[in-house]
């Protein structure tokens, strides 16, 4: 989509769209001639400005939608990217490609939002809510599907700034949206050699920073990383650990550390119906680092980075892991597999470890769907954040709230942390305390920490990053999740 900037409304686009505030009763502006139908329409509460809300007509037979901007001093950039995301799905209803619109214009004379802030925000609401994962559909059901390929933004005086802001807006939610395709591929098309592949490509794009080095089954056993070969025993595509290393600043480097289950079957403790189906996104941690990455690269941020991506697959057939098994990890380590559906933990278990031996990163934040609890628990609409460095901590939830892409602290009490103690193994993957389903997604963070030793660490557990649900700016399916929240993180810090 292009993003063009305008000093007036742009009146020959197919579609105008625009804003009101509710405070607002002068309808005249920009079309006198509609005053006396606009106050009729408001009378008749046809339209109330609300915000989100949409009221529709014409002027001189132009398509004309009034957007309703709520209160003006309730404006945030969070508001900023719905109401331009609610812009692309009113645009992709009708059968217009492109829309102009005084919304940006508004929004910058009401100034709660910084200008720079603006065009970012705008660009992200623009282009997440322009992505859709329409590849395998035919012609027929393609004809349905609309992108809008334009959209032209009134803004009078300097566009310096805002435009700035559309740059950095646009890296950034392209980067969700790659992770998006990565996700929406259903698992029989994304394995690891795929995932293998779309991380080469980002490497050689970018060579003159960045190297990817490849850990393939061969080298997985001579480094011991029977928690992940474990995982990986039922399947018949490859376990692979990826290390893609961005350079571009000097000191102790950040860890990334991803989630890559192409396909969770649950193996033996096999997943039912309507909790299987979805399975494919369980690499969505994975997607993420991936995204990122991607996206600190074309920002040129001068940071040290390293991608890893321990990816398998989890399934069944005779070679594959039982309950009751016991693998020795790479930090030496043992556990008994009490359920081999709480498989993340155990591929993670040997990346954390092996990138904390290896690369002395001072800081590891790991990205993982790692339990089904913390969409219990939070829903769609935040990830579960846990570790004990609660400035990390603290840094990590402000870059979820000033990218839309949320994360909630959890507890993570003393009290938990012999949660994961085995018996006759130095750790269970399953709690062993309790009556086994208690706090499920601070127990799997607990796990994940026993494999970290000095570094700062911080671990995401994604529940957004697939939704059966949609907003103003996501659909259902692949939401990128993870890629917003650790590129402004990286921003920020
Ligand atoms: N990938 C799942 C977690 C998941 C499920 C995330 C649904 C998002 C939506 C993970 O591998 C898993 O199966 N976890 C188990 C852990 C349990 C066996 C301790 C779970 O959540 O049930
Ligand atoms: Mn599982
Ligand atoms: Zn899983």
């Amino acid at each position: 989509m292009k993003i063009t900037t305008k000093p007036e409304l742009d009146l020959t686009a197919d579609l105008i769209i625009i804003g009101f505030f509710e405070e607002e009763a002068n309808y005249s502006q920009p079309f006198p001639g509609l005053a006396s139908e606009f106050t009729g329409a408001v009378k008749q509460k046809l339209f109330s400005k609300k915000f989100g809300e949409i009221y529709s007509t014409k002027i001189k037979d132009k398509k004309l939608l009034v957007l309703g901007l709520g209160k003006k001093k309730e404006i945030d950039t969070e508001k900023v990217r719905r109401l331009f995301g609610k812009c692309v799905s009113c645009t992709k209803s009708t059968k217009f490609e492109s829309f102009s619109s005084n919304l940006a214009e508004k929004l910058k004379s009401n100034a709660t939002v910084n200008e720079k802030d603006l065009g970012r925000c705008a660009a992200e609401g623009l282009l997440l809510s322009n992505y859709d994962f329409t590849k395998y559909l035919s012609k027929e059901k393609l004809e349905n599907k609309r992108t809008v390929t334009e959209a032209i933004l009134q803004w009078s005086g300097m566009p310096k700034l805002f435009q700035d802001g559309i740059g950095v807006g646009r890296i950034i939610a392209e980067s969700a949206n790659f992770t998006r395709d990565l996700v929406n591929e259903p698992a029989n098309v994304v394995n690891s050699i795929y995932l293998e592949n779309a991380a080469k490509k980002i490497a050689v794009e970018h060579q003159s920073r960045m190297q990817l080095k490849v850990l393939n089954k061969p080298e997985l056993e001579k480094l011991g990383m029977n928690a992940l070969l474990g995982v990986n025993a039922g399947s018949e595509n490859p376990p692979k650990l990826l290390i893609l290393e961005y350079k571009s600043g000097s000191g102790k480097p950040i860890a990334l550390v991803g989630k890559g289950i192409t396909f969770d079957s649950g193996g033996y403790n096999l997943k039912p119906t309507r909790y299987i189906e979805e399975m494919k996104d369980d690499m969505s941690g994975a997607g993420a680092v991936l995204g990122t990455i991607k996206a600190a690269a074309e920002l040129g941020l001068k940071k040290h980075l390293i991608g890893i991506m321990p990816l398998c697959e989890n399934m069944v057939n005779g070679g594959a892991q039982r309950p009751g098994d016991i693998v020795k990890a790479y930090n030496g380590k043992t556990i008994e597999i009490g359920n081999t559906d709480a498989e993340g933990r155990l591929i993670l278990a040997d990346a954390l470890a092996y990138v904390e031996d290896k690369y002395k990163p001072e800081i590891i934040i790991d990205l993982a769907t790692l339990t089904g609890a913390c969409v219990v628990a939070l829903g769609y609409y935040a990830a579960g954040l846990m570790g004990k460095d609660e400035k990390l901590l603290e840094e990590i939830k402000t870059a979820g709230a000033e990218s839309g892409d949320r994360a909630w602290i959890l507890p993570f009490y003393e009290d938990y942390q012999d949660w994961m103690d085995g018996t006759i193994a130095d750790l269970n993957n399953c709690e062993t305390k309790g009556k086994g389903y208690e706090a499920g997604s601070i127990t799997g963070g607990v796990f994940l920490s026993k494999f970290v030793d000095k570094a700062r660490w911080a671990h995401l557990d994604l529940s957004g990053a697939f939704w059966p649900i949609s907003n103003e700016y996501l659909d259902k399916g692949a939401t990128g999740s993870g890629v917003r929240i650790l590129t402004y993180y990286l921003m920020n810090n």
